[in-house]
């Protein structure tokens, strides 16, 4: 079975993390996978990350199975962080936990394969790099809508519309909630609202990845859109991720949240889904969202988790001007518009043969397709990135 095998190709993204561990340059700048550096370049452990490990080791009694829905606290206290308590669409709402949120994508891939079988699901051009083989593993069809345009760093959002007029009731379509990965360009209030309207009148399931939650405006603000949709819909998936927001990665942390018409349509949604998980891998891990779940209901650690939450959004929009200050009067391709953008990542809309210069030349890593993770950048590399910037995109 393994005889003929010739090495495999490296993933996209993780793939990146081997090659820039490799380079020996002290110059060297990751702007590859998608984690939140603080401005020393350090991939850190939140404060309230470690009071609440701390908590656990302190506090827990047993590690027994838990049901295949996972810890029941997290569930709530996600529940409630992703659709406002008291609201219709919060009642209507159950969620499970999951192994991060490629866990719930894939899960929710699944689901969606085994109650609508021959549906296809619509995805972003462009979008996350796992996207594809992640449904195309669940046995769902691809087909992919346009999106954003790497030349002008706009929305494509007349083109968007027109397009998902094609999608039916047995459809679903695939939307990022809020920081788009990779463009970092969302839509707005009334795109949302066109968005909801365009499902309503298909009626095809939105299936919500909110891996960035927090990263763009602030919490209230990017939950805004799974909001105007659960509003307007009589159903709805969110596949959410505690990776980034909690800077939980490794942990898998994740969460799957079915919005049914009725409260009774959503706990019977997530009936059918627990066999899915059972049928995958059984249950979840618990240690991070035991420590999600303690952050979240406690008053005081949640305080302090919103104001890690706002120093890390702050710095990314921070690095962001600042390398737009930088890039100013450099020539090359325009660059400002990466000022305005949401989240860790933006498209450079550089051809390959430039990327892979950053690399060779100036130990800049960003992956092939053009995407760079911001976060990435520091005070001190900044300048060194925007003369990188500057000349590839000039042939040098
Ligand atoms: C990314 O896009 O870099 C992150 O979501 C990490 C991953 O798993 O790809």
């Amino acid at each position: 079975m393994f005889a003929d095998l010739s090495d495999a190709p490296p993933d996209p993204i993780l793939g990146m993390a081997q090659l820039f561990a490799a380079d020996p340059d002290p110059r060297k700048v990751d702007l590859g996978i998608g984690v939140y550096k603080d401005d020393k370049g350090d991939v850190i452990v939140l404060d309230t990350v470690k009071k609440a490990e701390q908590w656990l080791v302190e506090t827990q009694a047993s590690k027994r199975y838990l049901s295949s829905a996972g810890n029941p606290e997290y569930n709530d206290r996600i529940r409630a962080l992703l659709l406002p308590e008291g609201s219709d669409a919060h009642a209507r709402a159950r969620t499970i936990q999951t192994p991060g949120g490629t866990g719930a994508l894939r899960v929710a891939g699944d689901f969606i394969h085994r109650l609508r079988p021959g549906g296809r699901i619509f995805l972003p051009d462009p979008t996350w790099a796992n996207h594809p083989a992640l449904f195309k593993a669940a046995g769902v069809e691809i087909v992919t809508y346009p999106y954003y345009d790497v030349e002008t760093g706009r929305l494509r959002f007349d083109d968007m519309i027109a397009a998902l007029g094609a999608l039916t009731a047995n459809d679903t379509l695939l939307v990022h909630g809020c920081c788009h990965n990779p463009s970092g360009t969302d839509p707005d209030t009334d795109q949302w609202n066109a968005i909801a309207d365009v499902l309503a009148k298909t009626g095809a399931m939105p299936l919500v990845d909110l891996a960035y939650l927090g990263f763009g405006d602030g919490l209230e603000e990017d939950r805004a859109g799974i909001n105007i949709l659960a509003a307007k819909l009589p159903q709805m998936i969110v596949a959410s991720s505690c990776s980034k927001n909690f800077a939980l990665y490794r942990e898998r942390t994740g969460a799957l949240t079915l919005v049914g018409g009725t409260p009774k349509q959503g706990e019977a949604a997530v009936g059918h889904l627990l066999p899915v998980v059972r049928a995958n891998y059984s249950m979840p891990p618990d240690h991070g969202a035991a420590i999600v779940a303690h952050i979240l209901g406690d008053a005081a650690l949640r305080g302090e988790w919103e104001i890690e939450l706002t120093g890390m959004r702050t710095r990314i929009q921070d690095v962001r001007r600042k390398l737009v200050e930088a890039l100013d009067g450099r020539g090359g391709r325009d660059f400002s518009y990466l000022a305005g953008q949401n989240g860790m990542f933006a498209l450079l809309g550089l051809p390959v043969s430039a990327v892979h210069r950053l690399r060779d030349t100036w130990h800049i890593y960003a992956t092939d397709s053009g995407r760079a993770n911001l976060a990435g950048l520091t005070m001190d590399n900044v300048e060194h990135v925007a003369e990188a910037f500057a000349s590839v995109s000039q042939g040098g």
